[in-house]
This record gives C-alpha cells, structure tokens and sequence, in this order.
C-alpha cells in the first residue's frame, strides 16, 4: 500500500496531460491512480491512448492504465485538470460540486473572483478564497488555477519589482508551438514563420497578472495597478516560451536594486522545501545572449525563469528577456507545485 495521495488527472491523454504523467511517475507526495480522457481515449489503455511526444519513456504503471471516462465523483478527491478549455469550464465546476478539489491549467475559472489564481511563491494567501465555494457556490470541493504559461513567467519576474511602485509593462513573446497542444499550429504555418497572432492571449497577458499581483481583501483579490501591453507571437520552437519585457516605475529606480530583487526572490514553496520547487524561481544568466530556449528551458527541471539582457530602456526604465518552460513550469509543473502546498497546509 502506497502511503502517498491519490491523484487523478483529467485531459491526461493531451500536451500537458503527459506533462502531468511525467512529473506523477515518481512524486514522493502523489500516486497517479486515474488517468481520464475524451470519449476518444476512455477503455484504452494509455500507451495506446496518448500519442507520447515526451524525449522520456512512458511511464510503465501509466501505460497499463486504462483511460477512464470524466465522471465526477469517481476518481480521487484530488484531480489535476489539463482539459481543453472548450470543456473545462463545465466539467471542473461539476468535479468541484461533487467534492474534487480541481487544480486546473485551464483558463474557464481562472478570472472567478472566488478561484484562486495561484503562484505559490507570489500570493499563497490567495488559497484562503477556497473557503469561500465552499459557502458562497456550495462546491463541496474546489478549484485552484494556475496561470496562462506566459503570464506565469512574466508574474514571476514582476513580483519583486513590485516593491519598487511598478506602474507599467510592456511585453512581446515568442512562443513555442507546444503551447498550443497537439497537432498544434500546422507544420506550413509554422515552420521559417512568425505568426503575430494567439486567439485570447494577449487578454490573458494583460489581466492575470493584475490579479496575481493583487492583495487579498475578504472574499476578492484588490487587483495590483500595473498597466500591462503585450503582444503574442508564436515562433517555430518546440519548447519554451521567450518574452521581452520593459518596466517603469514611480520613481527612478537603479538596474542594481531590480538585479538584488530578482537574486532574493523566494517565497513559501523555497522555504517549506516542497518537492517540486526550484531553488531559485529566478535565475539570472549574465552572459549578453542568454537565455535561449534550446540552452536553457530544461535547466532546474524545467521550474525556474530564466532571465537577463537587463539594461536602460529609453521608453520604460528598464528591460529583460524572460525564458520559461511553457509545458511545465508553465503548465503541469506549476499545478504540482499548487497542490504541494496544499498540501503543505492541510487543505487535501
Ligand atoms: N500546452 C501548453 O503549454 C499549456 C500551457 C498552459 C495551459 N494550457 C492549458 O492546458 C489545457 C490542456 O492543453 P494541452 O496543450 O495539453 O491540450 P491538448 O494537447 O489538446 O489536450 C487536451 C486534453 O483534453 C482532453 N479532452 C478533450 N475533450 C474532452 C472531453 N470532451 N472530455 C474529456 N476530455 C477531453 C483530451 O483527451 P483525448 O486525448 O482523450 O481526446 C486531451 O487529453 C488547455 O486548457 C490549455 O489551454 C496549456
């Protein structure tokens, strides 16, 4: 008998499902005992269900599996959604009804000012809105978000610029085809092309983080005031989301102090040790060309940013380049982070 949580996963068949499978293998907290997908996968076994596109092998125990229909109610209390968001939206509600506690990567609930949108290194307090389904939805479970893959990184490296009264940012991303799931963006769009346009992802850009960001006020998230643009692009790269950011500030604010800010930054996740946590969310990389997604994305496991070129910006004070792993610092691995500390304190 395994000592660990049982665990689910909804959408296990897809991009980040496989995500999920990976990192579930061998999490010293978690044992992935159901694995659910559409009508297309359910009573097959998973090796024959998901079309494996990870550089690791399936997961054996994973692999006999067999895919099991999304009924709520069945499975374990805990299920990590990877659901396609045409979908999610109302089969997450009804697990949350039925007693689940969702941990979702999709975006239906994540703007639900009772949904926490959590980075557990930023705003942990943000979990205390879980309570309140429970007596404003009367869900006898829950559901905890995280964030778009690009806001993910680019809330991270604002988080210790807040201090200094940021005001404005500026972002343009190239991101990576994986991010759009499989089959993704066609081959002839993509490849020796920049495609200037991801439906609904400069919205999500441009709002998430405000509420990540935000302060925690009773039963709403004050959003926090800084004024985001952002332009979405998708580059022909497999893995890695790379993003342009300049910041201005209040006042004038020194290159120095926002390099000591993202050396210091650590949050809960750092300090209670949880299994999935990067030493440091913020990596800075001195040399003048990094980081790249191909040198980079899978350095600390995939969970850490990886930024640098931080210097003047004639418009804003201040730019960078932000790198992260879109499918699991970004995805499945933020979700397991989300659960261990809920886990962390006693909310399973
Ligand atoms: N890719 C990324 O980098 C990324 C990053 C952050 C967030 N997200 C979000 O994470 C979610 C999953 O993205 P993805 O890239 O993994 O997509 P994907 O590869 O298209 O996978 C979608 C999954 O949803 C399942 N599904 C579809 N319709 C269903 C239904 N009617 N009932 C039950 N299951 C159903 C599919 O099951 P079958 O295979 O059995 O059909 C598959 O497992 C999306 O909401 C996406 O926006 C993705």
């Amino acid at each position: 008998m395994s000592s660990r949580v049982e665990v689910g996963v909804l959408g296990a068949t897809g991009t980040v499902g496989q995500q999920f499978v990976r990192l579930l293998a061998n999490h010293p907290w978690f044992d992935a005992t159901w694995l659910a997908g559409s009508e297309r996968s359910e009573g097959k076994a998973y090796a024959d269900a998901a079309n494996w596109k990870l550089s690791t092998p399936m997961p054996e125990a994973a692999a006999r599996r067999i895919v099991q229909p999304p009924t709520p109610g069945k499975g374990p209390k805990l299920v990590f959604s990877a659901l396609d968001a045409n979908v999610a939206g109302e089969l997450e509600r009804a697990f949350a009804e039925a007693g689940h506690l969702v941990v979702s990567n999709a975006r239906n609930h994540r703007m639900d000012p009772l949904v926490p949108l959590l980075i557990p290194e930023i705003n942990p307090d943000h979990l205390q809105l879980l309570e309140r389904q429970r007596t404003d939805y009367g869900w006898k479970g829950g559901i905890v978000t995280n964030s778009n893959c690009s806001t993910m990184f680019l809330a991270l490296a604002l988080a210790p610029l807040r201090t200094f009264g940021l005001t404005q940012c500026n972002v343009v991303t190239l991101q990576a085809v994986s991010g759009a799931g499989y089959p993704g963006v066609p081959s002839l769009d993509i490849l020796g092309n920049v495609v200037p346009f991801i439906g609904g992802e400069e919205e999500k850009l441009e709002i998430e983080p405000q509420k990540i960001l935000g302060s925690l006020a009773g039963d709403h998230v004050d959003p926090h005031p800084v004024v985001i643009s952002a332009h979405t692009t998708r580059v022909p790269v497999i893995d890695g989301h790379t993003e342009m950011v300049s910041v201005d500030f209040a006042t004038k604010v020194e290159a120095a102090d926002i390099r000591a800010a993202f050396a210091s930054f650590k949050g809960l996740p750092q300090e209670l040790g949880l299994p999935c946590a990067p030493a440091q969310p913020l990596v800075y990389l001195e040399a003048e060309n990094r980081p790249q997604p191909r040198l980079d994305v899978e350095r600390d496991n995939g969970m850490a940013v990886f930024l640098g070129r931080l210097r003047r910006c004639p418009v804003l004070q201040h730019k960078f380049v932000a790198l992260g792993h879109n499918t699991v610092r970004g995805a499945a691995g933020a979700a397991l982070l989300n659960a261990e500390l809920m886990q962390a304190q006693g909310l399973l």
